[in-house]
Order: C-alpha cells, then sequence, then structure tokens
C-alpha cells in the first residue's frame, strides 16, 4: 500500500487492479467476491472462528491432497455446524517444510490445492452463507526458495541485496532466543554465495524479511492488498512479535513492530473498514495487550498465556490458574477482542508458563516422549483428555463462556484423535474424518497417495469417529456442540460482555458473570416471557438472547447478564456463590430455560456434577411469577 491518503470505497465496488510490483499480474478478469450482507465492522467480537487446513478438509479432485474446492463442498456442513469465520492455515505456494508457513509465492495458491479462481469462488459461496473467511499472513519469514531470497542470497550487490538480515557475524543479537530449541541452535545460518549469514527467528529455511527496507514493507502491503481485494475478511498475522531487531534487545515486541501493525492498520482501515487484524504473539498477557494499541492496531490477538491454564485447572481441579492469569490480563481497549482456544495447528505450546508448571503439564498430560514437540505437547484435545467426554463439554463450556472469540481447531468438534508416529507438528493435522467410508470420506484416492494416512486405530479412526455417524446421532459430540454453540449465538453478551468472577470457598469451583457492557442498570427491563414456551413444564422462553441468525446480523434485544459456574473436578462439588450483587434476580439455565430459585441474600447454593456446568440468565424477575428471593439452596 502506498503511504498516500486513500479515500475509503463504496464496498461491492471492484476496485482498480492492485500494482503487483513483487508478484506481477496473476488475476485477469477476477473481480473481488462480495462481501457478507449487513456486516458490523465488530463482527469479530461475536463471531465463532474455526481453524481449517485446506489440506486436510476434504479432497474434491481425488488427489490425495484436500483442497479449496474440498473447502467449498463442505460449507454446506460448516454452515450447520454453526461457525462465523473460518481461518484458513497458508495455502500459498511452499517447498512445504514447515506445513506451508514457508512461503514462496505470497500472490496465488498451492498447485496442489486449486487456483485463484477456485478460492474466490469459495469466497463468494461462503460470505453468501455469512461465513466470513480469514487466512494467515506470514509477514516475518520467507522460504528460501522465494524468488525474492534466491535473489538477495546471491550476491551483495543485487536490487534485493537488503530485501532479508544479513551480517558478517553470528553473535549480534544474542539475547534473541531460538524459537524451536530441538531443532534450531542459532538465529543465524551461513550462505556460501554471499560469505555471510543471515537471520531467521524459526527454521533455518525461513529466513526472515528485513522491515528496516522501505521496500519490503511496500511489498508485504501489497500482498495485503491483493488477497483483500479478492475478498478475505482480515489476517492472521504469523508470529508477529518478531519483525525487528535491535541490539541489547529480545528483538520481541520492539516500538518498530508495533508502529509498523498501526500503519498496516490505518491504510488497511481506510479502503476495508470491516476487515480483521489477528496478532499471533505468544506473549505474556501485559506483552501481549500491546498488539491491541490504542485500538488502533490489531483488531484480536490470541489469549496464548490461557490456553495452557486451562488444561492445567481442570487436571489440578483448581480455579487459580484460570483466575490467576485472567486477573494479569489486562483491560483491553474498546472495540478489540481476545481470541481464546484450547487446540490448534501446533503444539500446545508451553513457552508461556514458569518451569515448574511446564514439569507439571508434561508429567500430567505428555504419557509418551514422542508427545513433546518443539516447547510443548503434539496432541488433539481428545487424546489430551483421555477422551473423556464430560471433561470435553466442561473445556469447551469455558471457551464458549470466557471473555473473548472462541477458535474451533477442525476435527476437534468430533474429539479426533492424533498420530504420534507422524513427524513434527503432522501429529495433529491427518485429514477430517467424514465417514467410514475408505480413507474416511476424505478422498477417493489410493490410500498410498493421501497426504498423510488418515487414523485407523479404535478408538479414534474414521470408522469409530466420523460426521456422518455423529450427525446421525442426536447424542453425539458433534450434536452437542453445535447446540451450544446455537445457545452463545443467542447471548451476545459472551462476545462482548464484561467479565467477573463471583467468589466461592470452593477452589474446584470457577464462577463468573458476563455482563452487558456497560453493565446495565438494576432498572433494565426484560421483556416479560411466556413461562410455558417450548411446552416443557418449568421452562420460560428467552428473553436476553439476539435476534436469531448470525453473530454479526445480530441484534441485542435485552440484555441480563449470565451467571457461569463450572466444576473442575472430577468428582460432584458443593458451590456457595456470594452472588450478593444480583440479589433478587432469577437464575434460568440456558439450555434447558428451566427458572431456579431466585437469588435471596444468603449465599446462593448449586450443586454440579463431575465437571458439570451451569450457564444462567440472571433474570430480573421471576418468569414464574414466584415470591420473593429465597435463601435456601435451589437443590
Ligand atoms: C507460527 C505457526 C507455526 C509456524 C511458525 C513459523 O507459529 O503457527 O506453525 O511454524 O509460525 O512460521
Ligand atoms: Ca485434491
Amino acid at each position: 500500500m502506498s503511504a498516500a491518503p486513500r479515500t475509503p470505497r463504496p464496498r461491492r465496488t471492484p476496485p482498480p487492479p492492485p500494482p503487483r510490483r513483487a508478484g506481477g499480474p496473476r488475476l485477469p478478469g477476477i473481480r473481488p467476491a462480495a462481501l457478507p450482507a449487513a456486516g458490523s465492522p465488530d463482527w469479530y467480537r461475536r463471531a465463532v472462528f474455526y481453524e481449517v487446513l485446506t489440506r486436510g478438509f476434504f479432497d474434491s479432485n481425488n488427489d490425495g491432497i484436500g483442497d479449496i474446492g474440498g473447502l467449498r463442498a463442505k460449507l454446506d456442513y460448516l454452515e450447520w455446524l454453526g461457525v462465523d469465520c473460518l481461518w484458513l492455515l497458508p495455502y500459498f505456494p511452499s517447498p512445504m517444510r514447515d506445513g506451508g508457513y514457508d512461503i514462496s509465492d505470497f500472490f496465488t495458491v498451492h498447485p496442489n490445492l486449486g487456483t485463484l479462481d477456485d478460492l474466490v469462488a469459495f469466497l463468494d459461496d461462503a460470505h453468501r452463507r455469512g461465513i466470513r473467511v480469514i487466512a494467515d499472513l506470514v509477514m516475518n519469514h520467507t522460504s528460501d526458495q522465494h524468488p525474492w531470497f534466491v535473489e538477495s542470497r546471491s550476491s551483495w550487490d543485487n536490487p534485493k541485496a537488503d530485501w532479508y538480515v544479513w551480517n558478517d557475524d553470528d553473535q549480534r543479537w544474542a539475547d534473541a532466543r531460538v524459537v524451536f530449541v530441538d531443532v534450531e541452535t542459532s538465529n543465524w545460518t551461513w550462505e556460501q554465495s554471499r560469505q555471510q549469514y543471515y537471520w531467521h527467528r524459526f527454521y533455518s529455511h525461513q529466513p526472515d524479511l528485513n522491515y528496516e527496507n522501505p521496500e519490503v514493507v511496500e511489498a508485504m502491503f501489497d500482498v495485503v492488498r491483493f488477497w483483500l481485494d479478492l475478498g478475505l475478511d482480515g489476517f492472521r498475522l504469523d508470529a508477529v512479535p518478531y519483525l525487528f531487531q535491535r541490539d541489547g534487545t529480545s528483538g520481541e515486541n520492539l516500538p518498530e513492530t508495533h508502529a509498523l501493525l498501526r500503519r498496516l492498520r490505518k491504510e488497511m482501515e481506510a479502503v476495508y473498514p470491516d476487515r480483521v487484524m489477528l496478532a499471533e504473539a505468544n506473549q505474556w498477557p501485559a506483552d501481549l495487550v500491546d498488539y491491541f494499541g490504542d485500538g488502533d492496531e490489531c483488531h484480536m490477538c490470541f489469549h496464548f498465556p490461557l490456553m495452557p491454564r486451562l488444561f492445567m485447572a481442570v487436571r489440578r481441579e483448581q480455579r487459580f490458574p484460570v483466575t490467576e492469569i485472567l486477573a494479569q490480563t489486562p483491560v483491553i481497549p474498546d472495540g478489540c477482542q481476545w481470541a481464546i482456544f484450547l487446540r490448534n495447528h501446533d503444539e500446545l505450546t508451553l513457552e508461556k508458563v514458569s518451569e515448574e508448571e511446564r514439569d507439571y503439564m508434561v508429567a500430567e498430560y505428555v504419557k509418551d516422549p514422542r508427545m513433546q514437540r518443539h516447547m510443548g505437547i503434539g496432541r488433539r484435545l481428545a487424546p489430551l483428555l483421555d477422551g473423556d467426554r464430560r471433561l470435553a463439554q466442561l473445556l469447551y463450556a469455558l471457551l464458549f463462556s470466557l471473555p473473548g472469540s472462541p477458535v474451533i481447531y477442525y476435527g476437534d468438534e468430533l474429539l479426533m484423535g492424533d498420530n504420534l508416529y507422524l513427524g513434527d507438528r503432522d501429529s495433529v493435522r491427518t485429514p477430517m474424518q467424514w465417514s467410514p467410508d475408505r480413507n474416511g470420506g476424505f478422498s477417493r484416492a489410493d490410500f498410498a497417495q493421501l497426504y498423510l494416512p488418515p487414523l485407523m486405530d479404535p478408538v479414534y479412526g474414521f470408522e469409530s469417529v466420523n460426521v456422518e455417524a455423529q450427525q446421525r446421532n442426536p447424542s453425539s459430540f458433534l450434536h452437542w456442540i453445535r447446540s451450544i454453540l446455537q445457545t452463545r449465538k443467542q447471548f451476545p453478551v459472551f462476545g462482548t460482555g464484561s467479565f467477573e468472577v463471583v467468589p466461592c470457598a470452593n477452589p474446584s469451583v470457577l464462577a463468573y458473570v458476563r455482563s452487558p457492557h456497560p453493565p446495565a442498570p438494576d432498572t433494565t427491563t426484560a421483556a416479560p416471557d411466556k413461562a410455558t414456551r417450548g411446552g416443557r413444564a418449568g421452562r420460560v422462553g428467552r428473553s436476553g438472547r439476539a435476534g436469531a441468525g448470525r453473530g454479526d446480523g445480530a441484534v441485542e434485544v435485552v440484555s441480563n447478564p449470565v451467571l457461569c459456574v463450572h466444576n473442575l473436578s472430577r468428582f460432584a462439588q458443593p458451590a456457595e456463590l456470594d452472588l450478593a450483587r444480583w440479589a433478587e434476580r432469577t437464575p434460568v439455565e440456558l439450555l434447558g430455560r428451566v427458572p431456579f430459585q431466585s437469588v435471596g441474600s444468603a449465599t446462593y447454593g448449586v450443586t454440579l456434577g463431575p465437571y458439570g456446568f451451569y450457564w444462567f440468565e440472571l433474570m430480573d424477575h421471576d418468569p414464574m411469577g414466584r415470591g420473593d428471593g429465597n435463601d435456601g439452596a435451589p437443590g
């Protein structure tokens, strides 16, 4: 993008062709895809994200590799599931030595995955269904096969000589840590033809771009504009803390990096006001919040420190790992949002825990040394939990009710397993399991041709875990996820509300209230509901929910606070909650719409089964028309 001010373009007007200095023209005749109708600019605060590996999802041409056509073919499923935004892992040309994060051309699609036309058609279809799509933007580095690097490494005086970070010795920036400690010994690698070292924060085949060079910044802004013009709804900014280096620092989170991101936001917003920037910064909370700037940097940021603490809390059967990290998390600027997750395409990272906590996590979750990958654990959600469905439901209940927008990793909605015998991150990147048919319904290619073998073990293999079977069984995990997502969608307060921990003497109980932000005065009047709605005695209709439909079209009708109570223990637990602030309100359980006893002046008693949880709408009147607050336990 140029630095000159740009006038906002009306939506749906085809933009002028972007300058393609870096990649050359590739798009004759392709028009930008339509954007979702009636989107609100902060749609991402109410959205549920779904992370998908294109090559692992569905193979539409039976060559053994999932592709863009396959994503398109499975939009019915994704719409049925009820997700709002897909995050596509890198789909660019790549030698595939880091799962596609080693990009050799930023301006097109990997030939194995399809064409740009396929991508545009897919975006159009997704948007028509109200599903948005973001993709990885790998700004920090390229593959060593990228023509930019091939040129840069060739001599000292070629036009791209300064596009990467070169040095005569390998001693500079010694304070910068090596990220892949188990694979790389230094952030410098010797280049024979230049007789110099080049800098890389990840694998040695991924040289870092030199953002001190304005040409590099311009080239990357061209990449951004190219994909936004094509219709992408935003980016996950991969490995974003490392864009700059400076003497005497760790080379992470430098002011220069933040300044560049703010510039990117400004230029992006001028032309594409409803697109989103989601930062991948594996940092402590105090450093993480800097990626929001003053609301003028990234819209979203993954909450990395929270993730391992959810797993710690359920193993310790104590809420403190979660409440402590949330207490250390500063308030974020208006319009910003956390992205929260249980698992993703990488190992369960243990970078942001103390050494003691790391030892604990390894002792609890690493049953076989093969499970350890880089500084983390290369397992999927279900095997981490020994396949315990109640525990998985509890963790999803936390994911869907803690502050932030949840990100589901493909296959984890089925409780798919992993394959420890595959290298690096491939353990958690096996084909999506669609049916009990050949190759799990993923592809009709010969087994030997598949990009990775599907799981075939008796516990997690595709014969026992697959979409078709779970869609047919109304009590499957998949149906459970779908229905809790529908419930969540009806209460936008889960996305946008404030968060307050409710005191409780039992350490196994994690209770909190999500309130409309700013908290509604006690005079809020909720439309009275018909207590008989739904036909089951003792159930009431909904009042605190948004209008039906997708997150971005949602209208907040009435906003009552929602009380969430979770039992992190494998045994039944009593909870005495201090709900004094919500005295007189009547908790109505969200999934069944069953009203409980109103809150009185004493503590409020709830009994929870093993890994049990309740979400209650705190209504300001008793929908059953019963008397005043009751001091007793609701039983
Ligand atoms: C991010 C990606 C990871 C990749 C790394 C380097 O952390 O999630 O998969 O290896 O960046 O690109
Ligand atoms: Ca294919």
